[in-house]
């Protein structure tokens, strides 16, 4: 795949530091400039007159649900606003009755707080969750994570996808499969909305939850939880407000005096994208990450891991030694920021860490040029100073 023709104007919509490649949207994304000046006017009328900002709010907090339901084709009455992913598993998680010995089925691709927000879920109840790995070079991970459920498994957290790896585990498909065999499927799409389209409705799981300040151009942090009908009467707040008796999706939306600014402002960063075309971001995007992995590839004889149509997001692996264990990954980043002007992505792997670049619409093919340069002669004096 060739490198795409930029979107011009793209790197002024944004606030991001020149000197600095950003090549990792994937991790906190990067608020535009109208979606902040927009998240700032709704502040400044909030401080103008505090009650009857928050007197107005739970009206205007349905009609951004409203709005960002529309665009991402969501049933409005299945979907919540909540701050994050974070947020959202503990809300599932807890919605969800487990006995002992039932199963929550995860992999190793999987975020690690989701992870261990399993961990510590099935720890009350006598459950138990089983990890499943996955080979990081596995062509097909829906037949390695199908032949992993057993009689117990009760619950499914799957990606859209992955955050170390940059893959596509929750399809259709597999969803599906799991549901014909009877396991709830939750569906960690952090980096879904915006990304990925059309998506709400894929396997349709049991539960969904994205965050729009990764992808879709909100602010930080605000995402969505969409529950399938027949569990909306089952979800339990994290919180008791005063939104409480009206059930799904307000009961889990109020937290009390807090900032809802993120929120109201929400609609703007979709709209942003609906205006640049989100077909022509989406293929600027994958184009660009494809083209930004082939480059290191070439550069720095790295294996590039097996990539999913239609992300915006690519994965390469590092040699033995390099960023293996947790506290070797921060390090690394650092040098490559310090070194080589660049931001990415770096989680530790066994055998070899994994090295993740992005691709957003403000970065061009130079600045994956100027990493594939460096990367190579970095590594090499960081494997001879750490061993
Ligand atoms: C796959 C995945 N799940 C969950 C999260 C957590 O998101 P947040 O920190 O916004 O709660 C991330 C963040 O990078 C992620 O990539």
């Amino acid at each position: 795949m060739d490198e795409p023709d930029p979107i011009p104007g793209a790197a002024e919509l944004f606030a991001l530091d020149p000197a600095v490649a950003h090549l990792n949207h994937g991790s906190f994304g990067a608020v535009p400039n109208e979606v902040r000046r927009a998240q700032a006017d709704y502040r400044a009328e909030q401080e103008a007159d505090p009650d009857g900002f928050f007197l107005a709010l739970p009206e205007r907090v349905a009609r951004a649900r409203m709005a960002v339901a529309g665009l991402l084709g969501a049933d409005p009455q299945g979907l919540a606003l909540l701050s994050n992913v974070t947020e959202a598993v503990a809300v599932v998680l807890d919605s969800i009755p487990f006995g002992p010995g039932d199963e929550i089925l995860v992999t190793d691709h999987g975020y690690g707080v989701v992870n261990r927000a399993a961990e510590r879920r099935v720890a009350e109840c006598g459950a138990a969750v089983r990890t499943v790995t996955v080979p990081l070079e596995a062509a097909d991970p829906a037949e390695v994570v199908l032949a992993a459920v057993g009689p117990r498994t009760k619950v499914a957290i799957l990606d859209r996808v992955t955050s170390p790896t940059a893959r596509e585990f929750a399809t259709a498909p597999l969803l599906r499969a799991l549901a014909a065999r009877g396991v709830i499927t939750v569906v960690d799409a952090a980096h879904a909305p915006g990304m990925l389209d059309p998506e709400l409705e894929v396997g349709r799981p049991d539960f969904w939850f994205g965050n729009l300040h990764k992808w879709a151009f909100a602010p930080r942090p605000t995402a969505v939880l969409a529950v399938a009908p027949q569990w909306r009467p089952r979800i339990r707040p994290l919180t008791y407000s005063w939104e409480h008796e009206g059930g799904f999706p307000g009961n889990v939306e109020w937290r009390g005096t807090a900032d809802y600014t993120g929120w109201l402002a929400a609609p703007t960063g979709l709209e942003l994208l609906r205006r640049l075309g989100p077909e022509r971001v989406r293929e600027h995007n994958e184009r660009l990450a494809a083209h930004g992995q082939r480059l290191l590839v070439e550069r720095t004889g790295l294996a590039a891991l097996p990539a999913s149509p239609g992300l915006a997001m690519r994965a390469v692996r590092l040699p033995a030694g390099v960023a293996e264990l947790e506290e070797q990954v921060q390090p690394l980043m650092r040098a490559v920021r310090d070194r080589l002007g660049t931001r990415v992505a770096v989680r530790p792997w066994a055998g070899g860490g994994v090295l993740r670049i992005s691709a957003q619409i403000y970065n061009r093919p130079v600045e994956y040029q100027r990493l594939a340069d460096g990367l190579g002669e970095l590594l090499r004096s960081w494997t001879s100073s750490t061993v």
